[in-house]
């Protein structure tokens, strides 16, 4: 039985390209009844506004508005995406010094608010930046998610179903660890159909070394993207309004997520991505994949990589 309240407020912080397509996708998707929008320049979130509220006529009626942190008080999700991104030749590890001092001038203004709701961050890099919100805001846990893997994972399946000839959603697979460049996939549980992926893949004369091929082409999908149209948006942002949704509608889904580990994988004290069941609570559980002992250690080399470089970016 949902427990999501009827009328539900979201607020947006970073009106940039991924943040105003995450307000279109949301607007489309007739989610939260009241979305607010905030941004240090505040004439481009007073424009999103009004240019969204001319979805409205096509979609459902929703108060979209141009406002200031202190409108958390009563929101039920709060959406950071604020931050720099990427720029060609740049990782996202890259950008952690700039964008903790953006994320440390954030969370404050909207915990001081009254604010009591679910953190969903996607400004990268993500993993970091959401354990930065966890400590920043002082909230319990299962109430700060990164977007996590869950990009990476929908690049995955694309690609797979693509491979495979199936429906990108009746792949079962995972991109674990890292939203950046020491993710993984977790191809021994892949599933379709519930038959093993690599059994499928060998029936079908595809090779190791072409799954190994498609996960590199995953891992450095933002890099295409951003050399030739100079950032990524529709991805994230559909990635963002997909964790939303499972958390305004209570829904209890399985999605791959930034989540925080409290021994699974035999990791504590970071969050990064794995399958986690997503509701109005948040994180309401971790699911851990059964790794083989070879994606063990990659995910043990991806937690190594993050806690360096939060060690580093928070001392
Ligand atoms: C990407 C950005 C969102 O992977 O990190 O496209």
């Amino acid at each position: 039985m949902t427990n999501a309240k009827k009328f539900q407020k979201v607020m947006l912080v970073g009106d940039g390209a991924v943040g105003s397509s995450y307000a279109f996708a949301m607007m489309h998707q007739g989610l939260a009844e009241e979305f607010v929008i905030v941004d240090v320049v505040k004439e481009r979130t007073e424009g999103d506004a009004l240019d969204l509220e001319d979805v409205q006529a096509f979609t459902s009626p929703k108060n979209v508005y141009s406002g200031e942190y202190s409108d958390a008080k009563d929101a039920d999700l709060v959406v950071i995406t604020a931050g720099a991104p990427q720029k060609p030749g740049e990782t996202r590890l890259d950008l952690v010094n700039k964008n903790l001092k953006i994320l440390s001038t954030i969370v404050k203004p909207i915990v001081d608010s009254g604010f009591d709701g679910i953190f969903l961050i996607a400004a990268n890099p993500v993993d970091i930046l959401t354990y930065a919100t966890w400590k920043f805001s002082g909230f319990p846990k299962n109430k700060v998610i990164g977007s996590g893997t869950s990009l990476d994972t929908a690049r995955l399946r694309a690609a797979l179903g693509k491979k495979f000839n199936v429906d990108p959603r009746n792949v079962e697979a995972y991109i674990m660890g890292e939203h950046g460049d020491s993710e993984f996939a977790a191809y021994d549980e892949a599933t379709i159909g519930s038959k093993p992926l690599m059994t499928i893949a060998k029936e079908n004369g595809v090779t190791k070394d072409e799954l190994l091929k498609i996960e590199d082409e995953t891992r450095h999908k933002a890099y295409e993207i951003i050399n030739r149209k100079g950032a990524t948006f529709y991805g994230v942002a559909t990635a963002l309004m997909r964790i939303s949704k499972a958390i305004l509608r209570d829904e209890n889904a399985v999605l791959p997520v930034g989540a925080p580990l409290d021994g699974e994988y035999g990791l504590n004290d970071i969050f990064i991505g794995t399958p986690a069941v997503i509701n109005a609570n948040g994180i309401e559980s971790v699911i851990e994949i059964p790794l083989s002992d070879e994606e063990k250690a990659k995910m043990a080399a991806s937690a190594e990589t993050l806690k360096k470089v939060t060690k580093d970016g928070l001392d």
